[in-house]
């Protein structure tokens, strides 16, 4: 299969994405690497051997590209991935999409009328297999009204303040939510959507930074029912970046990756519901994909085979309607 060409915009985590998710890609080869930052762009471009620019209009101007992986910090995104879409260039980016959602729903509109394809890696564009299956358990056992949920994810992180968006409050609120949670909220969002208010309690454990390290959020969605997401840097377990979750609904109840596993290439799933009169348990173990990008899938979309799964942009709107809230309760508090 031939590679597209993709430039890399954004060199600081776009360095992880380069080496752990680029380098030797099947579908795409770096072209080229962009970053506002002279020095990033010229180191990366010199170890990968290929042209670096500043100024990624440039970069659109000098190189026949078919995507970018556009991994700078989330404000403004909205407006970069135009910029790429007016060029005719598909984008793979990664979370959190927006930090407005009037600016993701802007962008994920001009995308569809101009047929170009923006992925994100979180939430994912296609359905993971766990979250086809657990929306298959819904439906097959009826489960009824979604009630409640409650998700975790964590890390061990001890952080120095650097002066970088993390150490600010206003772009990075209730920042282990923001920064991990976010990973559940976006899962979660393709069950639970409208959101109609939210609470958040936070606290700095360990962390130098000005933001916190150590954070919960409770979100009262508009249909009544209620989900905490918990997020920490703080818990060396080793068990880090699962998350973890138990779902309640009407009639049944299903439990994610609840207890430690040392196997991460799956993750368990149980279902405790009443169906048909009869108690109901499943315990099985789905397996999980080793990239956090769907290169595959965003390679299909870009040749036309975009999978019928895909999710919608509402889900991915309303994903960042929560940090809105998010952000507008942890300044009133
Ligand atoms: N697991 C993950 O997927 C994961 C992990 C960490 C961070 N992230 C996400 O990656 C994004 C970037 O995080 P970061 O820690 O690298 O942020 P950062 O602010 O440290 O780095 C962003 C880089 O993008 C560059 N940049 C910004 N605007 C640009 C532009 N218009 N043109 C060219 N370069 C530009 C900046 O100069 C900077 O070097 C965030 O959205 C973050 O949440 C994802």
């Amino acid at each position: 299969m031939t590679k597209y060409k993709i430039a890399v915009i954004g060199l600081s985590f776009g360095g992880w994405v380069i080496e752990n998710e680029l380098k030797g890609n099947e579908y795409f080869e770096i072209d080229s690497v962009c970053d506002l930052n002279a020095e990033k762009a010229r180191s990366w471009g010199e170890k990968l051997g290929v042209p670096y620019y500043t100024d990624m209009e440039r970069l659109f101007s000098e190189r026949d590209i078919k995507a970018v992986a556009l991994i700078t910090g989330p404000k403004g995104r909205g407006a970069l991935i135009r910029k790429c879409i007016e060029r005719g260039i598909h984008v793979m980016t990664t979370k959190p999409f927006e930090l407005l959602a009037s600016e993701a729903e802007k962008t994920l509109s001009f995308a569809e009328e101009k047929g170009i394809q923006v992925f994100a890696n979180s939430p994912r564009m296609v359905p993971t297999g766990e979250m086809r299956r657990i929306r298959e358990m819904i439906r097959d056992y009826d489960l009824g009204r979604p009630v409640a949920y409650y998700g975790s994810t964590w890390c061990s992180y001890r952080e120095k303040p650097d002066g970088t968006w993390y150490d600010d409050p206003s772009l990075c609120p209730v920042a282990p939510v923001f920064r991990l949670g976010i990973y559940l909220i976006n899962d979660l969002s393709q069950i639970f959507c409208g959101v109609d208010g939210v609470s958040v309690s936070e606290s700095r454990i360990f962390t130098g930074r000005p933001t916190a390290d150590n954070a919960s959020l409770t979100i009262r969605h508009k249909d009544g029912s209620i989900g905490t997401i918990f997020a920490s840097f703080c818990i060396d377990d080793l068990d880090y970046y699962k998350c973890s979750y138990i779902l309640h609904f009407e009639r049944g109840s299903i439990y994610k990756g609840v207890l430690p596993d040392e196997r991460r290439d799956e993750v368990s799933l149980q279902l405790s519901c009443k169906y048909k009169g009869e108690h109901v348990m499943l315990d099985e173990r789905i397996p999980v994909s080793e990239s956090g990008y769907q290169w595959k899938e965003f390679r299909d979309a870009i040749d036309g085979h975009r999978s019928p799964n895909c999710i919608g942009s509402e889900t991915i709107v309303s994903a960042i309607r929560i940090l809105e809230k998010m952000k507008e309760c942890a300044q009133i508090r």
